[in-house]
Formats: C-alpha cells, sequence, structure tokens
C-alpha cells in the first residue's frame, strides 16, 4: 500500500518523523524504497546530480516524466513526488495546470512540487488543487531562484521571517499537502512547523520540522560539491573509483578475467 497525503497528515500529528529522500532512477528509486523511504521527490536537482548541469534550470518537463517514470518502476511502497522545472508552471496557471497534469497523466507520481509562495503561488496551487493535482510547496531557498537569491541561507532578517511565514499560511490556505522548508532560520522553520497542520519537511532547516529531506547524492557522498546541512553518510564517490581503478588495472594487467 502506497503512503497517502491523509497517512502524512496523520503522522504529523503522531509526531512520528517523515523520511524523505530524492530519486532520480530505478535502481536508487528501489533502494530506498526497501529501506523504508516515505516520500521519494525526483527533484530538479537531478539536472545537477544526474545529468552534469551547474543549476536546476536547464532540466526539461521532458526529463523529468522520463526520470519519474524509472523512479516509480522501482517503487511501491513509497509516495512519490515530481518537482515542477523552472518555467514550466510559472507563466500562468493554465501552464501550470498542462505541465502537472502531464505529470500526473505519463507517470505514477502521487503529486507535483513547485517553488514560490505568496503572492506568485497561490492561485496556481489553488487551482492545481481544485483539478484534483496534490502539491507539495517549497520555500525558503529556491533553488530555481538561484540567479537573483543565490544559495543563501533565507529568513534572516525579522522582516524576511515574516514573509516566509505569510507564505507558508497562504500555501496551506490554497490547498498545499506539504512543504518543503529549505535553509532557513531553525526558528522560524520550528514557528512554521507549529502553525500549520500541513507537515513540514525541512533540508538545512533544522530539527523542528515534521519530516527531514536530503539529496540523495549528498547522503551517498556522490555529489561533487555537497550543501553545508548535508550529511554524507558514506564516501561513495571514492569507493566507486577505487572499485573502477581496480577494474582497469586488472584489465590492462590482464588480471581480469
Ligand atoms: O530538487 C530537489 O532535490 C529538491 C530538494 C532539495 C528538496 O527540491
Amino acid at each position: 500500500m502506497r503512503v497517502t497525503i491523509q497517512k502524512l497528515q496523520q503522522w504529523k500529528q503522531e509526531k512520528r518523523p517523515i523520511v524523505c529522500l530524492t530519486a532520480w532512477d530505478y535502481a536508487i528509486a528501489q533502494l530506498l524504497d526497501m529501506a523504508g523511504v516515505d516520500v521519494i521527490l525526483v527533484g530538479d536537482s537531478l539536472a545537477m546530480v544526474a545529468l552534469g548541469h551547474s543549476s536546476t534550470l536547464p532540466v526539461t518537463l521532458d526529463e523529468m516524466i522520463h526520470h519519474t517514470k524509472a523512479v516509480c518502476r522501482g517503487v511501491s511502497r513509497a509516495m512519490v513526488v515530481c518537482d515542477l522545472p523552472f518555467l514550466t508552471y510559472q507563466r500562468d496557471i493554465s501552464q501550470a495546470v498542462e505541465s502537472a497534469g502531464r505529470i500526473l497523466k505519463e507517470t505514477d507520481a502521487t503529486a507535483v512540487k513547485l517553488e514560490g509562495g505568496y503572492p506568485a503561488m497561490i492561485d496556481t496551487v489553488s487551482r492545481l488543487t481544485e483539478v484534483g493535482i496534490p502539491v507539495m510547496a517549497h520555500i525558503g531557498l529556491t533553488p530555481q531562484s538561484v540567479r537573483l537569491l543565490g544559495y543563501k541561507k533565507q529568513g534572516q532578517t525579522p522582516q524576511q521571517q515574516e514573509k516566509i511565514l505569510k507564505q507558508a499560511l497562504a500555501l496551506e490556505q490554497a490547498g498545499a499537502f506539504a512543504i518543503v522548508l529549505e535553509h532557513m532560520n531553525e526558528e522560524l522553520a520550528a514557528t512554521i512547523t507549529a502553525s500549520l497542520q500541513i507537515p513540514t519537511i525541512g533540508i538545512g532547516a533544522g530539527k523542528n520540522c515534521d519530516g527531514q529531506v536530503l539529496v540523495t547524492a549528498d547522503l551517498l557522498g556522490l555529489s561533487e560539491k555537497i550543501p553545508p546541512f548535508a550529511k554524507p553518510y558514506i564516501p561513495l564517490r571514492d569507493i566507486i573509483l577505487q572499485a573502477v581503478t581496480r577494474f582497469a588495472d586488472d584489465v590492462k594487467s590482464h588480471q581480469f578475467p
């Protein structure tokens, strides 16, 4: 049985932390699902970790759908959420319905995720929810705005904090079923979490969120650069490099096969 939106709400009430990680292909998704990850996010960070771009901006909707299909084939329990990539939902509401609709029609994902809040995204979230498309929101550091804001920690001044809290409340009101809080002041994330009925999923937002998400390539030590809030649990980049070097040496020295 797949993890549902209702289950996430229940876990928030029970204070049972929600485990979320990103995936970009079948093999990773299968392992995350086997390990009991609750929500698998096909994040647009795959632009960087799987496709080698320097930001999330270039990834296309077709590419996100392609990767989401592969992820869904590996998952039997977790909820799968797919990111709407840059400029596939910001132009107007009908563009957002079209793009999000494609994700739900062409993949087995349960929901879409989009970046931004009050006032720009509120009517969009409201319309998507109205037509039956579940929306996970994403505020704080929003990597699709990197050209404007950089990768700086958000919510550092009282004015910024007030704005971000207002965004969170408006997104809940508009129908979002969960909100990712990225790289923000820990007390602000705690206030938002306590103010909302829907779960918050933190990344670099402290321990008081209802759940935690990391980019799986960072957790596995596969990323070339790791953000300050991520924790590599295994140095897989080094391990793979050693294994492949040994294989290359064995082939060159006629030790394999
Ligand atoms: O794209 C992504 O991986 C994300 C996470 C950082 C939450 O949005």
